[in-house]
């Protein structure tokens, strides 16, 4: 594939992996995704920001052939060490005598353990450092833990675009420009539930930062370039600042459906107390989804049978994925059955405690669910719709 000129010596020379459709082993990505690399032109020099997947590097070299010999590169920034995009780096520094590689005191670090760049080939760079190509500017922002501990941002000061890599990413394969995907933001959200949403107060600080900037083009490692910034913007200051919508995601699961016709009626009476449900049986959901859900959600509701004296393992996954997550939840209920030994909203309350949530109600019932148990659970959803709507109405 060829590279793209985003504007006068500005190239996207990154590489489009239409056919992963997994990351981290752990989330779906059906429609693939990108690992964006940039390259600036100067009047004097020429940098390369960040590379790509290793296993892209030679189709990468090549196409960086095209626009400038790897050879004539002068700086290669590295603005977060993870191999999906840096991992190229030992090809292009192999093949480049002279490159220094700016990046953060511990991307240098990490540069060496993972990349074995040589020391002396390193600068560390800070927000008070310039790099001057001839008529463009590099400068850098400190965004520590987004999401690792070195990751920071490179801007293009007179052309005023920002290279965040991870944040601001997407998983898409698809459309060059934001606008040239029709759900651009839903990836975006997905990907901030499952990458961002742990870190939300340093991407707090790392949002104000870019916002004082003025920026005309944000170009992520991952996904579409956005030409039009003011959408993910906006998206982002709600998605950080933990704005949480009169919403309740529900992820369940059911082995003789006592648990599913408990979660039916929760959701039945949510909805008809005008709460918006995304609802999910975890044994056939992309967890991706349910961070994207859980993004905006104001509560988490748990709906598992018991297995041998403890939750069902899928509904403990998304317990603890829930738990390590971190989002914006603030109410949550729990509902469980079981055949012949309960036990199951006890490890549930006690796997959501680190999240210090309001817990609403939980049910547990024995076999298949009666009457009784049943206005139990309406109940309960009726007072998580009342605690929503009473917590929105606070903020
Ligand atoms: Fe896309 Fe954290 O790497």
């Amino acid at each position: 594939m060829a590279a793209v000129e985003l504007g006068t010596g500005l190239y996207h020379v990154g590489s489009r992996d239409w056919n992963r459709r997994q990351f981290d082993a752990l989330i779906s990505i059906p429609h693939g995704t990108t690992y964006n690399s940039y390259i600036i032109k100067g009047k004097e020099k020429t940098a390369m920001v960040d590379t790509v997947a290793p296993e892209f590097e030679k189709e990468f070299g090549e196409k960086v052939e095209r626009i400038i010999g790897i050879e004539a590169i002068d700086y290669l920034v590295m603005n977060h060490a993870e191999p999906d995009h840096a991992g190229a780096i030992p090809y292009i520094i192999g093949r480049n005598k002279k490159a220094r590689l700016l990046t953060t005191k511990k991307g240098a670090k990490m540069a060496a353990t993972f990349y074995h760049v040589p020391e002396e080939r390193i600068d560390v760079v800070t927000e008070d450092t310039t790099i001057d190509l001839g008529g463009r500017t590099l400068r850098f922002i400190d965004a520590p833990f987004l999401h690792w501990p070195e990751t920071m941002f490179t801007y293009l000061v007179e052309d005023r675009v920002l290279f965040p890599c991870d944040f601001f990413g997407a998983h898409t394969a698809f459309g060059l420009y934001d606008d040239d995907v029709e759900d651009t933001i839903y990836h975006a959200k997905k990907y901030f539930g499952e990458i961002m949403m742990p870190f939300r107060p340093m991407a707090k600080r790392a949002l104000a930062k870019v916002k004082e900037l003025g920026v005309e083009m944000i170009a992520p490692g991952h996904g579409p370039v956005y030409r039009n910034c003011s959408r993910i913007l906006e998206a982002y200051t709600r998605w950080c600042e933990g704005k949480t919508k009169n919403k309740a995601t529900i992820v369940y699961v059911t082995m003789w459906h006592s648990t599913e016709r408990m979660v039916n009626a929760f959701v039945d009476t949510l909805q008809q107390g005008g709460v918006e449900v995304a609802l999910y049986n975890l044994a056939d959901s992309d967890v991706g989804d349910v961070a994207a859900d859980l993004v905006d959600s104001a509560a988490i509701v748990i709906g598992t049978p018991v297995v041998l004296g403890g939750m069902h393992p899928l509904a403990m996954y998304a317990a603890y994925l829930v738990k390590a997550l971190r989002p914006p939840v603030k109410h949550c209920a729990i509902l469980s059955s079981y055949g012949w030994g309960g036990g199951a909203i006890k490890q549930a309350t006690e796997m959501l405690a680190p999240l210090k949530l309001n817990v609403v109600g939980t049910v547990e019932i024995n076999g298949p669910p009666t009457k009784e148990d049943m206005e139990e659970v309406e109940a309960t959803a009726k007072a998580l719709a009342e605690n929503i709507k009473e917590g929105l109405q606070q903020v």
